[in-house]
C-alpha cells in the first residue's frame, strides 16, 4: 500500500526521486465500470478543482481557530485542494491520499509547481484507511459517495481525528450549470436534462459498488453518528459570470465531452445532436466559441468536530 509514499516539497530536485515500480491497478472500487478510469480523468479531475477552486479557500476560512500539525486529504485526485491546504496551513504535513498513484503523481507535480509541501500516499478505501492516523483536520472532497458504505467510511476518517480535530466532507450541493437554457437549437433545457440522465447514472453506481449500503445521505447524521459533535454545512456559490474564461471554458468542455461519452444511451437523438453541436470546434455556437456560456454550481462542505 505504502510503496509509492513520497514528499513533494516544492523542490524539484526532491521531488523525482521516488517512483517505485507500481503494479496496482487504478480502477478501484470501480473494478467493472469503465467510466472511472480515474487515471484517465486526470485533466478533468485538475480542471474541475480549479475551476471550483475559490469554495476551498472559503471553507478553509470556517478553520482558522485550527492549528494542524497533520492534515489527510481523502480522494485527493490530482491534488487542487490539497495543495491549497498545504498553502493555508504551511506548517502542517499535508497528505494528499487516493487509490490512483497516477493522480497522486499530478498532486505532487502540482506541489512542486506551487512551492507547497505535500506528502502523497496510495491507500484504497475503505481498507487502506486503516492506520493513517491521527490527523488534526480531514479533508474529503467528492470521494466519499464512491465507497460502498458511507456511513463505515465516515466513522472510520472520524477515528483518525485528534481529539478537538475537524473532517470535512464536501458532497452535495448543487450541480455546475453553463448553458444557456435556450441554445438556439434543439430543445431547450438541455442541461437539465443532462443532469437528470446524471442522477440515475449515480444511483447505478451507487448500487454496484463493492459493499454498498443504502443509507439516507444527510451529512450531518452521519458525521453525528460517527461520534462527531458541532456537525455543520455550509454552501459556497462558485460564479464565473460569461464570457467564461479559458480554464472553466475548457472544463464545460471536457465535461460535456465525458457526458457525450457516459450518457448518450439515455439521451434520444435530438439531445445528442445537440451535445454534438456543441462539441464541434468549428461552429461557431460550438462550447468553444460562444459567449453565452457561464459556470455556477454550489459546493457544500459538512463539518464534524471530534470529542
Ligand atoms: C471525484 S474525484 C475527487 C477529487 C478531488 N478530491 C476533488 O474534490 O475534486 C474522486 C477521487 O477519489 C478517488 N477514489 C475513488 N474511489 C476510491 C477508492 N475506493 N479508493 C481510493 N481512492 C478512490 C479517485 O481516484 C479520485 O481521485
Amino acid at each position: 500500500m505504502t510503496d509509492n509514499d513520497h514528499t513533494h516539497d516544492g523542490n524539484p530536485t526532491q521531488s523525482g526521486n521516488h517512483t517505485h515500480g507500481h503494479a496496482h491497478g487504478h480502477t478501484h472500487g470501480h473494478i467493472h465500470d469503465p467510466d472511472f478510469d480515474w487515471a484517465a480523468m486526470a485533466d478533468l479531475l485538475e480542471l474541475e478543482g480549479e475551476t471550483h477552486s475559490p469554495y476551498v479557500q472559503q471553507a478553509l476560512a470556517e478553520l482558522t481557530h485550527l492549528a494542524p500539525r497533520r492534515i489527510l486529504d481523502i480522494g485527493s485526485g490530482p491534488g487542487v485542494a490539497a495543495c491549497r491546504l498545504a498553502a493555508t496551513f504551511p506548517q502542517a504535513e499535508v497528505t494528499a491520499v487516493d487509490g490512483a498513484p497516477e493522480l497522486l503523481a499530478r498532486a505532487g507535480e502540482r506541489a512542486g509547481r506551487l512551492g507547497v509541501r505535500l506528502r502523497t500516499q496510495q491507500a484504497d478505501f475503505p481498507t487502506g484507511l486503516a492506520g493513517l492516523g491521527p490527523a488534526d483536520l480531514v479533508w474529503s472532497g467528492q470521494a466519499l459517495h464512491h465507497v460502498g458504505d458511507q456511513q463505515g467510511v465516515v466513522k472510520q476518517l472520524a477515528g483518525l481525528l485528534e481529539p478537538g480535530g475537524v473532517l470535512a466532507v464536501v458532497e452535495g450541493g448543487l450541480p455546475a450549470r453553463w448553458l444557456p437554457r435556450d441554445l438556439g437549437f434543439g430543445r431547450p433545457g438541455l442541461q437539465e436534462r443532462l443532469d437528470a440522465a446524471q442522477a440515475d447514472r449515480f444511483s447505478r453506481m451507487r448500487a454496484e459498488l463493492p459493499g454498498s449500503v443504502a443509507v439516507v445521505e444527510d451529512w450531518p447524521g452521519m458525521l453525528r453518528a460517527a461520534g462527531l459533535t458541532d456537525a455543520r454545512s455550509r454552501t459556497f456559490l462558485v460564479d464565473h459570470p460569461a464570457p467564461l474564461a479559458d480554464g472553466p471554458r475548457r472544463f464545460a468542455r471536457q465535461s460535456l465531452e465525458r457526458s457525450r461519452q457516459t450518457l448518450a444511451e439515455t439521451l434520444n437523438a435530438e439531445d445528442r445532436s445537440a451535445l454534438d453541436r456543441l462539441l464541434d470546434p468549428a461552429d461557431p455556437a460550438g462550447i468553444d466559441r460562444r459567449t453565452d456560456l457561464f459556470l455556477l454550481t454550489a459546493k457544500t462542505v459538512h463539518f464534524g468536530t471530534a470529542a
